[in-house]
């Protein structure tokens, strides 16, 4: 049987292969991500392709720096060709997502929303036909009055809970936020709960996507399969 890590770095694998040279590509974060900039390293180092990286998180700059990727801020490249990123939840058919279990939903979607085209890599876990089945919605909040905006949040329908770390201290983001994980079960109207949460005073960004993935790489045990978006 295959094992899930083998149906990421094979849905990274399969991403990694739309980098041609001279392109600006965002790199995302997660276990999936981590398979992709893994892969494009190897085609770097084999096929001699050229490109720069645009890391969404601390995390995947570390990794990219080791394994010799040349790297760039948005600042310095505000325009990118492509972004390969995971998710928690991908919706068929909208191609809408969750992201942010990882903590980096901030950085990702500033450079995922800079991006010409996002594609989506995951194994076929990640599939769902209703955002919210499975993963609560990450949302990022400033700590100054954190316990307001939870109480605020939740007033649009959900449990609220503060992301904390293994010894039960706070998780603070990139750029030093809180994290609230939030359960609304299955998401009838994610645009709608997206301006809402947008809308709401202390939250900085919200983990759903919403139009943003052009494509989705979905490796499960019977093969690849790719989602576009209508
Ligand atoms: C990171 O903040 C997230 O948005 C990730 O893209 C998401 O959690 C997927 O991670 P895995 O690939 O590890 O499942």
């Amino acid at each position: 049987m295959t094992s899930s890590e083998e149906l990421k770095q094979a849905a990274a694998q399969a991403a990694a292969q739309r980098v041609q040279s001279g392109m600006v590509v965002g790199l995302g974060t997660g276990s999936t991500a981590a398979f992709a900039v893994s892969a494009l390293a190897q085609r770097m180092r084999k096929e001699g392709l050229q490109f720069i990286g645009v890391p969404t998180s601390e995390r995947t700059a570390e990794q990219a720096r080791s394994l010799g990727i040349p790297l760039a801020t948005l600042e310095e490249q505000p325009r990118l060709d492509l972004a390969i990123d995971g998710a928690d939840e991908i919706e068929v058919g909208s191609l809408n997502l969750i992201k942010g279990a990882g903590g980096a939903l901030l950085r990702e979607k500033l450079v995922e929303a800079s991006a010409a085209e996002l594609i989506i890599i995951a194994d076929a876990s990640k599939k769902v036909a209703q955002l919210g089945t499975r993963f609560p919605v990450p949302v990022e909040v400033v700590r100054f009055g954190w316990k307001t905006t939870l109480a605020r949040v939740e007033a649009l329908g959900c449990q609220a809970e503060l992301r904390r770390t293994a010894d039960g201290d706070p998780y603070l983001t990139d750029e030093q936020h809180y994290i609230l994980d939030c359960q609304f079960g299955p998401i009838a109207d994610p645009a709608k709960l997206a301006e809402q949460l947008k809308a709401t005073v202390g939250v900085v960004e919200h983990g759903l996507f919403i139009g943003m993935a052009t494509e989705a790489i979905i490796a499960g045990p019977e093969g690849i399969e790719t989602l576009r978006r209508p």
